[in-house]
């Protein structure tokens, strides 16, 4: 069967760049036999804000829980707001939760590519490290490696939507067979 790669991250721009670099690392997942489902910015901006104290949910809360739920593996793209997480995606990731008592708890044995696009590299760095972080809290397992793209110094895109850096073409192909190639031998409890 083939792997159902989610997708999740963007904002409200039309095109950001860490919703393209999602795109990218999906459509190469793609070639590579995967099924995939992107949620952009405006899937995401459509979601309430998460409250655990509410079981009520929205059919797109309900359509991201259960996308994740029927998922192999993750890949989430955040810009760099004030030195992290954007609350969109940070909101998407919290109504999450709701797959805490699955038998598959939270992400657990899912591959999990991490994107961010800020405007600095030192936010490009802590945002990464915190997207790492939670992952791991969240019982998956981060791809060795991550991207964090400066968009002031790097212009990924040309104008008609294609990825023109080399360097970063390469890194999203590695993070796509790093997705794809990843398995884990579970041992019997
Ligand atoms: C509210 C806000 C906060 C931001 N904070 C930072 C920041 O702390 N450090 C940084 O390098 N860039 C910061 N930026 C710039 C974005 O990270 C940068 O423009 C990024 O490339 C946007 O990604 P996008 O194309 O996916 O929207 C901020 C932008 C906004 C709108």
């Amino acid at each position: 069967m083939a792997r159902r790669i989610v997708g999740l991250g963007g904002t409200f721009r039309p095109n950001s760049s860490s919703e393209r670099l999602v795109r990218s690392v999906l459509t190469t997942c793609e070639a590579l036999g995967a099924e995939t489902r992107m949620f952009d910015g405006p899937a995401l901006a459509a979601l309430p804000h998460f409250n655990p104290e509410s079981p009520e949910r929205t059919p797109e809360q309900t359509a991201l829980v259960q996308a994740v739920r029927q998922a192999d593996a993750l890949v989430i793209g955040t810009p760099g707001y004030h030195g992290g997480l954007s609350g969109l995606v940070k909101n998407a990731i919290d109504l999450l939760e709701d797959t805490r008592t699955d038998a598959r708890v939270y992400w657990d044995g899912m591959p999990v590519g991490l994107i961010v696009s800020a405007a600095g590299w030192q936010a490009g760095g802590v945002t990464l490290g915190a997207l790492r972080g939670i992952v791991h809290a969240m019982r998956g397992w981060p791809t060795p490696v991550g991207l964090a793209i400066n968009s002031i110094e790097q212009k990924p895109f040309g104008p008609d939507g294609a990825l023109v850096d080399d360097g970063i073409a390469a890194q999203i192909a590695l993070m796509a067979r790093q997705i794809m190639s990843f398995s884990l031998e579970k041992i019997p409890a």
